[in-house]
């Protein structure tokens, strides 16, 4: 298939970088007037209208001057849920935070009572909804996290309705057991237990099953210690589960520290960093994966991305799609609040959700640009000024066709 009169062919990368740090994450290929070839589910070649090869029989797309993005890659969500927890907004609003909600037994565990009362059909239902919502939003490769079970039985089922939307859905899905987000009501003030639960009765469950890519833990004040990370980290690391990990988001919490330990993928949120913490990023190829949602919706400092990012670190922007912190998945918006609130460029920003995305769940060898033999996962916009109107126009809708493996999404 052929994609004709791209105003500007975005994200195209002909020496096929699996990730970009420091100044080359404002390195961003582009053709203008540009066309695209698809062979069957990955891109196979571009170039300039005026060079357009002979197009034969082959099925043609008029992109009208709109331009083509390489899909989004939400690298840190929690879209399997149950329910939604808008009366917490309201406390929020009301003037508790995150932690106070915490502490009454809301949060998490709220989220873990609706999951545990929810029949896993219905819950993979709900979560099919906001599946398709991101698909439809551009995002066409996800991690999604399990971690509002903290039952064994929960978690296992949550983590089947991943690998059932992995299963159904045309978006690359990966999986990610978080036990450790919370201590499971039956094990409260007994915390050290309930990481031997997650350790020696999950773990193994859910390697047993092979339902899991990744392991991670909420590593952070009020929530998991860094010695009870190190001990799951280590326990998943004997069934290869590399980490990616909740980190910084409420405290200088060790987090980062720990995870580049273990060689995490990926250390998330990141609100409270030291310049110890950027220091050890810039030297890793573990992804700083900032979540600029979360900051907004609870009011949060913003994670340090300039700083980041001119100390040569790996930075990526993700979602956190959930119904506490971040009751979104438009990787839009994360990528304008990188830029208005992050003070990343857009190239930078494009990167950050893109190619960088792929790379913290380790499948930037497939997703996250438009490189020759990559998975044709990609969008067509209405005609733009330029690719800086993107993130500037922060709500305008401009995305008018979505395609995934090739294939058109309605
Ligand atoms: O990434 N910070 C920890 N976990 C989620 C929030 C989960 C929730 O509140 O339900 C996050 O922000
Ligand atoms: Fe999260």
């Amino acid at each position: 298939m052929y994609i004709i009169n791209i105003g500007t062919l975005v994200g195209v990368d002909g020496e096929g970088f699996l990730s970009r740090r420091g100044k080359d994450m404002n390195k961003l290929g582009l053709v203008e007037n540009a066309w695209l070839h698809i062979d069957n589910d990955r891109f196979s070649d571009w170039g300039s209208m005026e060079m357009l090869p002979d197009i034969g029989t082959e099925p043609v797309v008029d992109a009208k001057g709109g331009f083509v993005y390489p899909s989004f890659c939400d690298s840190h969500t929690h879209i399997v849920y149950a329910g939604s927890r808008e009366r917490e907004f309201i406390d929020k609003i009301n003037g508790l935070s995150y932690e106070e909600i915490a502490k009454r037994g809301g949060g998490i565990l709220n989220s873990a009572d609706l999951l545990h009362s929810t029949p896993e059909d219905e819950l993979y239902r709900q979560s099919m909804e906001r599946v398709r919502e991101i698909t439809a939003m551009g995002t066409g490769c996800v991690e999604i996290k399990s971690g509002y079970g903290l039952t064994t039985a929960d978690e296992l089922k949550m983590l089947r309705v991943i690998a059932r939307i992995a299963e159904s859905s045309p978006m690359k899905v990966k999986a990610t057991f978080l036990g450790a987000h919370a201590v499971g009501r039956a094990y409260a003030g007994r915390q050290s237990e309930y990481v031997r639960l997650v350790c020696d009765e999950m773990l193994p469950a859910v390697a047993a099953e092979g339902l899991a890519d990744f392991v991670d833990v909420f590593c952070d004040a009020g929530f998991f210690t860094v010695e009870d990370t190190d001990r799951i980290l280590t326990a998943a690391s004997a069934y290869g589960l590399r980490p990616k990990i909740h980190a910084n988001e409420l405290a200088i919490s060790g987090g980062v520290q720990i995870g580049v330990k273990h060689n995490a993928m990926s250390v998330d949120h990141l609100e409270r960093m030291g310049e110890e913490e950027i220091a050890i990023l810039s030297q890793s190829r573990t992804v700083a994966t900032m979540l600029p949602g979360a900051s907004f919706f609870l009011g949060m400092p913003y994670a340090p991305a300039r700083r980041a990012i001119d100390s040569n670190a790996i930075v990526a922007l993700a979602s956190d799609y959930n119904p506490g912190s971040s009751p979104s998945g438009n990787m839009r918006m994360v990528m304008s609040l990188g830029c208005i609130k992050m003070k990343m460029t857009p190239s930078e920003a494009i990167n950050a959700t893109t190619l960088n995305g792929a790379f913290a769940m380790g499948e930037s060898s497939d997703y996250g640009s438009i490189a020759k033999g990559k998975k044709a996962n990609f969008y067509i916009t209405r005609p733009m000024p330029s690719t800086d109107f993107y993130p500037y126009a922060y709500s305008t809708p401009v995305i008018k066709q979505v395609y995934l493996n090739g294939k058109a999404i309605d």
